[in-house]
């Protein structure tokens, strides 16, 4: 997954799905978006990878969740998956909205925010109390 991992203080016990590859991801978004906003409170642009490394990121666990839905025979898989390319979408926005320098800006950091927490809290979390659910291998996708 993101590597290089480090606790999030700013991450709360209720963005957690219990999925351990998706939760550490999760963690590294979260934290790079906070440390970001962190730098611009004081007056620090974030560096112009910081946008690219949080989206390649995002992207990477879009990939991951997907898989997991099709293991798993996730019943919601479209809907989850659809959110995931509207936000893709949006990705493309993103990047024609950064700064003559191609950073990021403090009203994107604050889009990106609000999408992260609100997917991870009603999209993410219904897939992890899912997958929490499933007792494998009896509970994973049967092709009978
Ligand atoms: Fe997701
Ligand atoms: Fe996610």
């Amino acid at each position: 997954m993101c590597g290089g991992l480090m606790f999030n203080t700013k991450w709360t016990p209720d963005l957690e799905t219990g999925i351990d590859d998706v939760d550490q991801c999760h963690r590294y978004i979260v934290r790079m978006i906070n440390d970001a906003y962190d730098g611009f409170v004081v007056g620090i642009n974030p560096e112009s990878y910081i946008l690219d490394e949080i989206l390649v990121c995002m992207s990477q666990c879009f990939d991951y969740e997907l898989m997991l839905m099709m293991e798993t025979c996730y019943p919601n898989f479209l809907a989850h998956r659809d959110e995931h390319e509207l936000f893709r979408q949006r990705m493309i926005d993103v990047h024609s909205r950064r700064n003559k320098e191609g950073n990021l800006t403090i009203d994107l950091l604050v889009i990106l925010d609000h999408w992260v927490n609100r997917h991870i809290r009603e999209c993410d979390a219904k897939l992890g109390a899912y997958v929490g659910e499933l007792s494998a291998p009896e509970g994973m996708c049967r092709t009978a």
